[in-house]
């Protein structure tokens, strides 16, 4: 078998890109890594208006009469385990949300993280990004995630479940299906 006569040359270099990188970062995990699959369901609460306020609208459509085009609204909502605003908390909804569709006034692009703050995901996040229709069901990406959900990637289901008005506030319940790919350590 005849040797390749590069490979002298090139030995030293596949050493150098075989070898342990060097540590800088905090994690030790190489490619390829186990991946596995984590499904988490839990509710999205979000008031709008009033004191206990968790999404507003930060720009008004330009040019309201036509469409709403342009709306950006921003929130810090409340994931909890179940549907009754008493249930426990799991974490929190950061939303950024824009009305982007000149077809469908009521569409928005929406970004989320969802961090957790309690039991086994406590730290960890999850970024979704896609389209959010509240009268439809909803399907958006997860497109990463932090601490245990590190190279996140996926998708939500979700629904409205709930939406009560009382005078100017609004509240609204959304179902979540979370069906996340992740890093396994
Ligand atoms: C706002 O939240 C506070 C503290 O939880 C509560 O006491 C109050 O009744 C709430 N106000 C409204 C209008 O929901
Ligand atoms: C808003 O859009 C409508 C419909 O295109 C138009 O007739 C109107 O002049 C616009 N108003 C402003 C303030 O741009
Ligand atoms: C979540 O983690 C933080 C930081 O480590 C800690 O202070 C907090 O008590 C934890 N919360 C729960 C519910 O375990």
């Amino acid at each position: 078998m005849a040797s390749s006569p590069l490979l002298p040359l090139l030995l030293p270099i596949l050493l150098l890109l075989s070898g342990p990188a060097p540590s800088t970062a905090s994690s030790s995990h190489q490619y390829p890594y186990n991946e596995k699959l984590t499904h988490l369901h839990f509710f999205f609460h979000e008031i709008y208006g009033g004191p206990n306020a968790t999404t507003i609208t930060v720009v008004n459509p330009p040019n309201s009469s036509y469409t709403a085009l342009g709306s950006i609204g921003v929130g810090d909502n409340y994931l909890r385990e179940g549907a009754e605003p008493g249930s426990k908390l799991l974490g929190r909804a950061h939303e950024l949300a824009v009305a982007a569709s000149l077809g469908t006034p009521t569409a928005y692009l929406s970004m989320f993280n969802f961090i957790f703050t309690a039991g086994e995901y406590n730290g960890s996040s999850i970024s979704i990004f896609g389209r959010a229709v509240l009268t439809e069901v909803m399907d958006r990406a997860i497109i990463g995630g932090s601490g245990k959900f590190r190279m996140a990637r996926g998708y939500t289901i979700s629904k409205l479940v709930n939406r009560k008005v009382e005078g100017d506030v609004i509240y609204l319940v959304v179902e979540y299906d979370a069906y996340i790919y992740h890093m396994d350590d």
